[in-house]
């Protein structure tokens, strides 16, 4: 079985690397159109070493697509992902439109693959990137022992925010080693050689957008709306990988000896937990480039009776964003 694929914002970050991954992955083309902006609309990418010639979306007919991956942020989303749908192309989404809505799946493909067939508007959900790894390796854990809580704080790539941000960050490191005015501009302060305790916008309950999609998310893909998350999200200085500080309570205990046993053995994931100098998963040694979700320094929470603590890393762009993209894109490919 092939499919005729389009893929929208293919001159991004997540963009390139879905064209990555669907070479990689030897992904059954039979047609693929790389769409973007009239900016660089008739510029070219690279696809199994050859160069696409890129077209711009808004004047493409979407007539037999049969599977569109979208990753051109939520307003493109908006408009274009429903004519997609409408001329018969199921619809993978990367941006948030459409995550919340009851008649769109948000899936994981390790978490809730079944829920792919669940789309009455042709539309899947991806879900955003730090939930998208919290959840390959918290899912195990919920299944077992039921998670009542989840207190997390992210550490998230610049990659997260696109492909200007990846030059900002490589712009004002190479501007502060020389003396020079960091100039932020796609952040709202300097995040070279900095952190910043804000990523998307802020909300009338004081979280931000993206700690309020941890929250959202976890709920809606475990299926569990009693599940207490509490989000803190943190820009910082790396260029690829999400890494996560979690505490997770149970209503059944687990021990350190469980949760790594459930951990090796569920999908996507990889411990990497010794308690000695570099036993530990990081965005560089680790995650970076990589498909894996890395889990390390898992501990009992000795302040409280059935928590467990967990280091979580993986590649924002691979299975934060292209990587489960492409898997969803296969499970549809296997329908019947
Ligand atoms: P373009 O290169 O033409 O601007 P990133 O997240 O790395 O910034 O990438 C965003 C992607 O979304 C790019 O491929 C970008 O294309 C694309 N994009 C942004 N706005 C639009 C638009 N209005 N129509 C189509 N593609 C868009």
């Amino acid at each position: 079985k092939t499919a005729n694929v389009a893929v929208v914002g293919a001159t991004g970050a997540v963009g390139e690397t879905m064209l990555a991954i669907l070479a990689e992955r030897k992904f059954p083309i039979d047609k693929l159109h790389v769409l973007a902006s009239e900016r660089s609309a008739g510029g070219t990418v690279e696809f199994r070493g050859r160069e696409i010639t890129v077209q711009d979306l808004a004047t493409f007919d979407p007539t037999g697509v049969d599977i569109a991956l979208f990753s051109a942020g939520g307003s493109v989303s908006k408009e274009y992902a429903p004519k997609f749908a409408a001329a018969g192309a199921v619809v993978i989404d990367n941006s948030s439109a459409f995550r919340y809505d009851d008649d769109v799946p948000l899936v994981v493909s390790e978490v809730n693959p079944e829920q792919v067939k669940n789309r009455p508007r042709g539309i899947i959900a991806n879900p955003n990137c730090s939930t998208m790894q919290m959840l390959v390796a918290l899912a195990p854990i919920h299944r077992k022992a039921g998670i009542t809580r989840i207190n997390v704080a992210t550490y998230q790539s610049v990659s997260g925010a696109g492909r200007s941000a990846l030059e900002e960050l490589g712009r004002q490191t190479g501007a502060l080693l020389n003396f020079q005015d960091p100039d932020p501009k796609r952040f709202p302060v300097q995040i070279a050689f900095n952190l910043i305790p804000h990523i998307d916008d802020f909300l009338d309950n004081g979280y931000t957008k993206e700690e309020m999609k941890l929250v959202w998310e976890t709920r809606k893909i475990l299926g569990d709306d009693s599940i207490q998350v509490n989000p803190t999200a943190v820009r910082v200085p790396v260029f690829y990988g999400h890494s996560e500080a979690v505490n997770v309570e149970t209503s059944q205990k687990l021990s350190v000896a469980e949760v790594k046993a459930l951990l090796e053995a569920a999908p996507g994931v990889e411990v990497v937990d010794e308690p000695k100098a570099g036993g530990y998963p990081t965005p560089v040694t680790h995650a970076s480039g990589t498909d894996p979700v890395y889990v390390g320094r898992i501990r009992e929470d000795f302040s409280h009776p059935n928590a467990i603590n967990l280091w979580i890393v993986s590649d924002n762009i691979r299975k934060g964003a292209a990587l489960n993209a492409v898997q969803l894109a296969e499970l549809v490919l296997q329908e019947g």
